[in-house]
């Protein structure tokens, strides 16, 4: 099917569509071990490609700002109903149009220009949208932040709570791009209780864990809840926030008229698709799978000598510490592009080098996992990178070829 809609796009656009085809073919024949990426069931393109891009649709079900909305609201309830019943949660509003929209509207529902506010350090794991100075949240709020014992890798919860009782936060965020272990949300939530804050969790990376019961839900436990959709979860670009009742309304606010205009109905669609696929039991089995792959890859690459952050990982992802390897996270994400790996850079706790170099490798087993890819596998996998890490140059053609064979036993595209 992808095939022929990039045959019948090339007939419209031949420019437009031959990128499209040489992306394809790049993934088709690499393997994608950026932690936050997936790729997506046909049902999800379909409904992403659809009509529904066509309408405007500010506001919300049943109060929209323009006529001809019956069909729109019905598809975006369908969303919603969806969403709640996945994550157990009382209100959804599925229209960020990523995460980063998402998590700026709760800030604009919830807080004031320069009020406090404690998140995960970005050099720990956090995201951008957690405080950084760079960032809109870190320019418009007063950001905090708390992170993980640096020799251990693991989330400091005494270091959090002393920090919130000393900074006295209006939010607390919690959450992160590059943590490999288990959130425990209830104990952060006592503390955000303790001090009278709000409290936010990102779930962007661990969604799809959370819906399939594999990772503590921070439902029960947040104000609200913000993720993407296009991560763990498997599901289109986009984002979303869970919330309790009493708070619908204003985050609802947050988004519309607060940070965005028109909702991408196109997108919510195929939001509904995508959680309709995680409502099913192969879901469940699909993370399940994700879970002992990430496994089976730190192991893999423990033997070959690596280090990973925390010494290892509980979700989908995991941080290998470089120092001890001699290799930056910059040089090694080249090789490894060099041979079809797609990996990203990331700093480690404690990094001494910059952003843009790092001292740390992030990988994580989604994509791989969607592809079918197995636990032998991963071990191959971890072989290879550690075959570009020490002996690039000798030893390249046979990554490929590894690569290669790996990528045509388990087709992305059919
Ligand atoms: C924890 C977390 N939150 C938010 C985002 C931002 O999502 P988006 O790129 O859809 O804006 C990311 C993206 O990587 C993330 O890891």
């Amino acid at each position: 099917m992808i095939r022929e809609q990039i045959d019948a796009l090339t007939r419209y656009d031949g420019e437009v569509g031959e990128i499209i085809r040489r992306e394809y073919d790049r993934m088709q024949d690499g393997l994608e071990l950026i932690a936050s990426e997936n790729v997506t069931s046909e049902a999800v393109l379909l409904a992403a490609g659809s009509i529904l891009t066509n309408k405007y649709a500010e506001g919300f079900p049943g109060h929209r700002y323009y006529g001809g909305c019956v069909h729109i609201d019905e598809m975006e309830e369908l969303a919603r109903t969806r969403a709640c019943k996945l994550f157990c949660a009382e209100h959804a509003n599925v229209q960020p149009h990523s995460g980063a929209q998402a998590n700026l509207a709760v800030y604009a529902a919830l807080l004031q220009p320069g009020d406090p506010v404690l998140g995960m350090s970005l050099a720990d794991g956090g995201h951008l949208t957690h405080g950084s100075p760079v960032n809109l949240s870190g320019m418009h709020y007063r950001f905090a932040s708390y992170g993980v014992d640096p020799e251990t890798g693991l989330l400091d919860y005494d270091e959090l709570d002393k920090k919130a009782k000393e900074y006295r936060p209006k939010l607390i965020v919690a959450g992160a791009s590059a943590y490999p272990r288990v959130i425990d949300f209830a104990r952060i939530a006592k503390t955000a209780r303790e001090v009278g804050a709000y409290f936010m969790v990102d779930m962007a990376h661990i969604a799809g864990l959370v819906a399939a019961g594999l990772h503590p839900s921070p439902v029960p436990y947040a104000d609200v809840v913000t993720t993407t959709t296009h991560k763990t979860l498997r599901g289109p670009r986009g984002g979303m926030i869970l919330c309790k009742k009493e708070l619908a309304k204003v985050i609802d606010k947050g988004i519309f008229p607060g940070t965005q205009g028109g909702p991408l109905e196109h997108i919510i669609a195929a939001k509904a698709v995508c959680f309709g696929e995680a409502l099913t039991p192969a879901f469940v089995e699909y993370q399940k799978k994700i879970l002992s792959n990430a496994k089976a890859l730190a192991a893999g690459l423990t033997e070959e000598g690596f280090d990973l952050v925390s010494g290892g990982t509980d979700n989908h992802l995991m941080l290998l510490d470089l120092r001890s390897a001699n290799i930056t996270g910059k040089e090694l994400e080249t090789r490894l592009d060099a041979v079809h790996i797609t990996a990203n850079k990331n700093a480690v706790p404690g990094d001494p080098l910059s952003p843009f170099i790092t001292s740390g490798l992030r990988l994580g087993t989604p994509a791989v996992t969607t592809r079918g890819l197995n636990e032998e596998e991963m071990r191959e996998i971890a072989h290879d990178i550690r075959l570009a890490a020490v002996d690039f140059e000798n030893r390249a053609e046979e990554i490929r070829a590894s690569v290669a064979a790996l990528c045509a036993k388990h087709p992305l595209f059919v």
